[in-house]
């Protein structure tokens, strides 16, 4: 079994986006920002935000940080929004999910200028990824797209099932794989028969958020499994680690595997980066 070393793949293209960074500075003087908006103390959401804030700096993306408390009124921060989407300088917004229960996170996305929301959660990106492409994509299921194609070249035809589906994850890593062909079976937490139809799957896209839920002798031999769980649990020796949704250890009749840590995670920062850079080209008319 062939471990898929995200960790490896999301820092060459740091630096290919930190290259496509300094290009576009010097034939334009424009110098990509982000910003990103955290509402509340979750601590999960924390770290995610203070490693992407990291990754901006490594590849040469201006931020901008914005930490709000958390009972901060809806209304105050769709007027940051409108601030951010008239701000010149900035580029790519992100507001990082969940929002406390006071704020209606599909109305925020929907406030975010399209052209800005380097998250594609905005119902213009959704609709574009839908119909066929063009708008910003999700970084996560972006990332588990790249790390797909480096094993496999052909999707005509394979059985791709996902697990979960969540507007993050789930439902646009779906359409991105009917995108190339594959024949796509979305299930979930309530799907009956899971095992079965996992059992037939070349590629498994697993974004359950349940830590072991897929067993070893669920997989197919020779399946590509992308493990998109992020899960923090208590270890043999009583310390909290970090594991996916599948038992990593049984699968390794499995041609190959995302790890958690080091697969999906470093691939979801690098595409937000490069998403970053590809809506300051938009913006600014190069594409
Ligand atoms: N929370 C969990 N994943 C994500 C993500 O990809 N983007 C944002 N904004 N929030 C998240």
């Amino acid at each position: 079994m062939e471990l898929i070393d995200g960790k490896a793949i999301a820092a060459q293209l740091v630096a290919e986006v930190g290259a496509g960074v300094a290009a576009l500075r010097s034939r334009s003087g424009i110098v990509p920002g982000l910003a990103v908006v955290l509402v509340g103390d979750d601590p999960a959401s924390g770290i995610y935000v203070r490693r992407k804030l990291a990754a901006t700096a490594a590849a040469g993306i201006r931020s901008f940080e914005y930490r709000l408390a958390v009972d901060t009124p809806q209304a105050a921060l769709l007027v940051l929004i409108d601030e951010l989407n008239a701000n010149a300088d900035v580029h790519g917004i992100l507001v990082q999910l969940p929002l406390p229960a006071q704020i209606d996170p599909l109305l925020v996305l929907d406030r975010i200028a399209p052209e800005k929301d380097v998250d594609g959660f905005h119902p213009v990106n959704v609709g574009r990824l839908s119909s066929g492409g063009g708008g910003l994509v999700p970084c996560t299921p972006l990332g588990c797209m790249k790390l797909l194609d480096r094993v496999i070249d052909d999707y005509h035809g394979l059985n791709a099932v996902v697990i979960g589906k969540s507007n993050i994850v789930g439902k646009p890593v779906a359409l991105l794989l009917l995108e190339r062909e594959a024949t796509v079976t979305v299930t979930h937490i309530h799907t009956r028969g899971l095992p079965d139809i996992v059992r037939a799957a070349d590629i498994l896209v697993v974004a359950a958020g349940s830590p072991g839920l897929v067993r070893g002798d669920w997989v197919k031999p020779g399946a590509v499994v992308i493990d998109v769980g992020i899960n923090r649990i208590i270890g043999p020796d009583g310390r909290p680690i970090i594991v996916g949704d599948s038992v990593m250890d049984a699968l390794g009749h499995a041609r190959a595997v995302t790890p958690v840590p080091g697969g999906v995670g470093p691939m979801t920062i690098a595409c937000l980066l490069e998403n970053t850079l590809r809506a300051a080209r938009s913006i600014i008319g190069e594409e």
